[in-house]
């Protein structure tokens, strides 16, 4: 039977089982995700990004997630870059899911539950993603949850040792 995707806050008790997961798909996943340094594949070094992922959670600027099949870690679901003011109210999605548990619909779940979220628990209006134009599935993952592409930003992100265009996407949350 196929796990259920659920969605909550990181914890730094989650470096070990994310470290675990990036080294392993630390070449799968070189397209996609920008380089890092040596210690982001280290248990030590998640734990010290998770705490700064949750004092940006405190702040308000960052929503922080792990995807879980079942009771198992196998991503991380974020929401960044949040802009809670009354006349904005916007944040954006990023996700990575690995590849031990890729498409089994997992990602397209996560972010279903991270809209929910935005709307109910941020109060946020407008959702927004960018994807790599290469990159199909996590489009797919957008499109299934309702983002529309609205714009190409030209050499946006460094990828793999080369500027990238990132395409840029948009949901309507509510009022
Ligand atoms: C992108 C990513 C998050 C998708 O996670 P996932 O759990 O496999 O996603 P899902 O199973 O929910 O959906 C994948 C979709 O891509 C489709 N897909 C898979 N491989 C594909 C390919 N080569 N070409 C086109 N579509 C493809 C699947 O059929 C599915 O679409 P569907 O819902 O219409 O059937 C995962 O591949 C990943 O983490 N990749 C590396 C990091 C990354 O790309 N992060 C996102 C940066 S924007």
């Amino acid at each position: 039977m196929p796990s259920t995707t659920s969605i909550r806050l990181i914890e730094p008790a989650d470096a070990a089982a994310i470290a675990a997961h990036r080294v392993r798909d630390a070449e799968a996943f070189r397209p996609w995700e920008p380089a890092q340094p040596d210690d982001f594949f280290t248990p030590r070094g998640q734990e010290e990004r998770i705490e700064g992922l949750l004092a940006g959670y405190r702040a308000g600027t960052v929503w922080p997630g792990v995807v879980l099949a079942g009771d198992e870690v196998i991503g991380q679901v974020t929401i960044g870059g949040i802009l809670p003011q009354p006349h904005l109210r916007r944040g954006s999605v990023g996700y990575w899911i690995a590849s031990v548990a890729q498409n089994r619909g997992h990602a397209g779940n996560a972010v279903g539950l991270a809209l929910r979220v935005m709307r109910e628990e941020l109060n946020l209006h407008r959702a927004e993603a960018s994807t790599n134009l290469e990159n199909l599935p996590s489009q797919r993952v957008l499109r299934r949850n309702g983002f529309t592409p609205y714009g190409v930003a030209h050499a946006a992100i460094l990828l793999d040792g080369s500027w990238r265009d990132g395409l840029l996407w948009e949901r309507i949350l509510g009022d």
